[in-house]
């Protein structure tokens, strides 16, 4: 659904297992969630990169993704370990299961969603869903890129090298975003995402996918909470824990199930 060549794909899970390596989201999203649920699902697991450090902290995870390429990288982390198993699954589409005790959506998921639904659907969607899939007294854990001046993060006609590298076939590439602009009524931001890749058999690839998402405001994502029946515990504007404010660049939410 992400519409890029297989290569592409291929390059993309190489290069972001390699390069999203930073661990403090993760201490602070174990520090939050606490020790005493057991049974958690992670909603767009990618390569592991969450789910991983979650097992080996002793929980019993399950991962859901629709990216191939991402979730092979998750076997060759887990050393025989039985208490990680996750699928291949759209997760706007698919069932989640259902008597976990919290849901994950962390790594920016909320706002990176790919599907064809209406992009505000699509989030207030993940938020009922993680509802169903939930115990009562369940949680849900949302980590989502926020600034309350969003115009100034999106509105950039640069263009901005978000990764580059080669991946394991040695195909040398980058990613790059550029003519990012931002509606402020709407919310909705449109860019486009483009690829340089040289393969190893030296043919050149290039993709450029023009892509929207919808950056949800505060107030929203408090509302789909509300909806889906829970009640916010925990509230942070960054890993330092200090409220959401105009200095701070995420919310993190822990919120429990009461319905
Ligand atoms: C930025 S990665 C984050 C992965 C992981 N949560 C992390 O933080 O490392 C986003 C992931 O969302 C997945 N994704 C996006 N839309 C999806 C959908 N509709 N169904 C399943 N997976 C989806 C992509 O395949 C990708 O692996």
């Amino acid at each position: 659904m992400y519409n890029e060549k297989p290569i592409i794909s291929k390059w993309i899970a190489d290069i972001y297992d390699r390069c999203e390596t930073d661990t403090n989201e993760i201490e602070f999203a174990l520090s939050v969630i606490g020790p005493e649920p057991k049974r958690i699902l992670e909603i767009a697991c990618g390569s592991g990169r969450i789910l991983v450090p979650f097992a080996k902290a002793g929980y019993n995870v399950t991962g859901l993704d629709f990216d191939e390429y991402m979730l092979n990288k998750i076997e060759s982390k887990c050393n025989g370990m039985d208490n990680i198993t996750w699928r291949k699954a759209d997760v706007i589409n698919d069932d989640w299961g259902s008597g976990f005790d919290v849901v994950i959506l962390a790594g920016n998921i909320l706002f990176n969603i790919v599907t064809d639904m209406n992009y505000k659907k699509a989030q207030e969607l993940l938020i009922q869903k993680a509802s169903n899939s939930l115990v009562p007294g369940g949680k849900i854990y949302i980590d989502y890129g926020y600034t309350l001046y969003p115009e100034k993060w999106f509105n950039n006609p640069n263009e901005d090298v978000i990764w580059e590298g080669a991946d394991s076939d040695g195909n040398i590439g980058k990613m790059l975003l550029l003519g990012g602009t931002f509606d402020s009524e709407s919310g909705i931001y449109k860019f486009i995402r483009r690829f340089k890749l040289k393969s190893a058999n030296g043919e050149i690839i290039k993709q450029d996918i023009p892509s929207i998402k919808h950056f949800a405001t505060l107030e929203q994502i408090h509302n789909w909470l509300d909806s889906a029946g829970f009640v916010i515990e925990q509230e942070y504007g960054d890993y330092n824990r200090n409220p959401i404010s105009e200095k701070t660049n995420r919310a993190i939410i822990l919120a429990r199930k009461v319905l």
